[in-house]
């Protein structure tokens, strides 16, 4: 646990909208993983913080909520983690994966708002 008692979690971020490479569900050993249309979120509550699935991710989409200006994804991710249905299986990326990659805006594309917080 790092300093101030606060316990970490991963968070999966931008990046991961409309690429939904599922790779890091295969990994988890706790199924904290959460669905939703344009992408996949963490349950921070059920984290525990192992950090096998940063690596995993294509897009390097998933972080450690200990790097700077994740709070409005941690945000994020607890929002729907409790909105979106449980994925504890792999499935197949949508076909224009790789186009998504690395684009910019994709925060504002899929949930109309620029902002993590209010998304
Ligand atoms: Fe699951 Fe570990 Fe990734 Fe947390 S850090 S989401 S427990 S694989
Ligand atoms: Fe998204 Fe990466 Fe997982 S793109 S679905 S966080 S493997």
């Amino acid at each position: 646990m790092p300093e101030g008692g606060k316990p970490m979690t991963y968070v999966v971020t931008e990046n991961c909208i409309r690429c939904k490479h599922t790779d890091c569900v295969a990994v988890c050993p706790v199924d904290c993983f959460y669905v939703g249309e344009a992408m996949l979120v963490i349950d921070p509550d059920a984290c525990i913080d192992c950090g096998v699935c940063e690596p995993e991710c294509p897009a390097e989409a998933i972080k450690p909520d200990t790097e700077p200006g994740l709070e409005g994804w941690k945000a994020l991710n607890a929002k729907y983690a409790a909105l979106w249905p449980n994925i504890a299986a792999r499935s197949e990326p949508p076909e224009d994966a790789a186009a998504w990659d690395g684009r910019a805006d994709k925060l504002l594309d899929a949930f109309g708002t620029a902002d993590p917080v209010a998304a």
